[in-house]
């Protein structure tokens, strides 16, 4: 194995506190059943940064996400894995909790061939330097709008008001793919710098971004035939000023951060289970019939659907748009210990570019 080294640099995260160091390279973990990626860029996700904080209910059946945003190369393929050696990959962590933090130099994917046709998702376009976007939050977001499409029986969102509620990476995407897909979209966000980010790279037009207190204006209530909450955390407020949005009969769509037990109407329907199970459930909401919905996760269909997308209409999904901040690995442990404490917010992606010698 000449190409893996004897020591290599990676994150732990351990009671909240992120931090750095080189270990020796785990050349006993490696077998038939094993994929070593090598990232070029990784990408911190809202996910991360709850996980830190401890307020994020990690699934058994694919472990922490704790670095889980990456485009990269394989470095290391098993012999029962079907991939070579220098293939550019990225990870669909939602298949397998064997695996290792994406925070380092090198990532260890092990599973079963099925299991990692899954996990391990061959990237088709070649990244340019300034064209860097993350497949895995926007495969999510595919998936999310594949299954709302599937649950309402729509070929398209064709003539359908969506509004959003986040103009978080999240929602950015879930503007662009609705868009995409017919729906004239209006994104509803609480704070000022991500709706100004959302505007200076040309994602949402001025009329298209609105602060979240407009979402009670008179002039947008009962507004929306699809309303996505895309926020880090789905509070009842938040549930019912999208419900105050939705038309009678629309969908609304959680998407961010639910925890176990959450419901919607209080006590009525379980939001947290709806989102995980992928399921569709009709509740009344102040005499109007909600249908409450949403997602958890992606497939390797949905990696590829998002890179077809991507590739076909790169002006409805200028993805590599998304990126607000180059930072190293070096830095990373303090830039998300800064995001966790509330130190620092930043809006869009912030990438690591991890150094061809780190
Ligand atoms: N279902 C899935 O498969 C899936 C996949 C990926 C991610 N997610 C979830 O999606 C969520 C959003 O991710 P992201 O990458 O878009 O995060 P992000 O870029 O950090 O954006 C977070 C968004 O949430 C808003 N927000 C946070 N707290 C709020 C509050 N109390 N009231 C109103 N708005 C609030 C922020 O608004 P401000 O600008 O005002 O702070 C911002 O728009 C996360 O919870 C993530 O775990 C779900």
């Amino acid at each position: 194995m000449p190409n893996l080294p004897a020591t290599y640099v990676t994150t732990t995260l351990r009671d909240g506190v992120v931090s750095l160091g080189a270990r020796p390279f785990p050349r006993d973990a490696l077998g038939a059943g094993t994929v070593v990626i090598k990232p070029d860029h990784l990408g911190i996700c809202r996910a991360d940064v709850k996980e830190i904080l401890g307020s994020r209910d990690v699934m058994a059946d694919r472990g922490p996400l704790f670095g889980h945003e990456l485009v990269g190369a394989v470095a290391f393929a098993g012999a029962g894995t079907g991939f070579r050696e220098g293939e550019p990959v990225t990870l669909n962590p939602n298949i397998t909790s064997a695996r290792t933090t994406g925070f380092a130099e090198y990532v260890l994917v092990h599973g079963t061939e099925e299991q990692l046709d899954q996990a391990v998702v061959r990237v088709p376009e070649p990244s340019r330097p300034d064209g860097v976007w993350m497949p895995e939050p926007f495969a999510c977001v595919v998936h999310a709008l594949r299954k709302l499409l599937h649950h309402t029986g729509l070929p398209s969102l064709r003539g359908k008001r969506a509004g959003i509620i986040g103009a978080g990476c999240a929602g950015l995407m879930f503007a662009m793919y609705a868009r995409h897909l017919g729906a004239p979209v209006t994104v509803f966000n609480r704070g000022e710098p991500r709706r100004a980010f959302a505007r200076q790279q040309g994602i949402l037009a001025d009329g298209e971004v609105l602060p979240l207190t407009d979402a009670a204006a008179p002039a947008h209530r009962d507004g929306f035939d699809i309303v996505i909450v895309a926020t880090t955390v789905a509070t009842p407020e938040l549930l019912a000023t999208a419900a105050g949005l939705a038309a009678d009969g629309a969908v609304l769509f959680v998407y961010g951060g639910t925890r176990r037990g959450d419901s919607f109407p209080a006590g009525r329907a379980d939001v947290d289970a709806l989102r995980r199970r992928e399921r569709l459930a009709s509740v009344t909401y102040r005499e109007k019939r909600i249908d409450l919905a949403g997602a958890y996760g992606c497939l390797r269909e949905d990696y590829e659907e998002g890179f077809r997308l991507h590739a076909r209409h790169p002006r409805d999904f200028p993805l590599e748009r998304l990126a607000s901040r180059r930072i190293s690995l070096d830095e990373f442990p303090r830039r998300v210990m800064d995001m966790a404490t509330g130190a620092a917010d930043f809006p869009g992606k912030v990438l690591i570019t991890v150094a061809p010698g780190e």
